[in-house]
């Protein structure tokens, strides 16, 4: 299985384009594979946010966080998994309602209308 780590904006060594702006949803994920591993990709409008993580529910190990619901916590961007409504920071990754590990989280930086998630190989 692949293993998902945090990226820091200082780490990245790719950055990976994973399409338009245009070719997202607002106010909820959309999914890139990148590699062998599936990153979910979500814009907040309210915000102009955008924000990335690993796919992989550290629960069940189900990928399936690109199709959570979205919200704010507190001021933290959040999203919640479909299937058991675990919800994770999208800023540090942190489960924020339960004991799961934390979420491999990933920089985005938008360019000439063309969204970029950095990695690290
Ligand atoms: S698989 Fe995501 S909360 Fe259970």
């Amino acid at each position: 299985m692949t293993a998902y780590h945090t990226i820091l904006p200082e780490q990245v060594t790719t950055w990976v384009r994973a399409g338009r702006t245009t070719q997202f949803p607002v106010g909820a994920g959309a999914t890139i594979k990148v590699g062998d591993r599936q990153i979910a990709v979500f814009y907040f409008h309210r915000t102009d946010r955008w924000y990335a993580c690993q796919n992989l529910c550290p629960h069940k190990l189900e990928n399936v966080l690109g199709r959570g619901l979205t919200g704010e916590q507190d001021g933290v961007p959040k999203v919640a998994c479909p299937l058991h409504k675990r919800t994770f920071s999208l800023e540090t990754g942190a489960n924020l309602n339960g004991d799961c590990p934390p979420l491999a989280v990933y920089p985005v930086t938008i360019r000439d209308g063309e969204v970029f998630v950095g990695i690290d190989d």
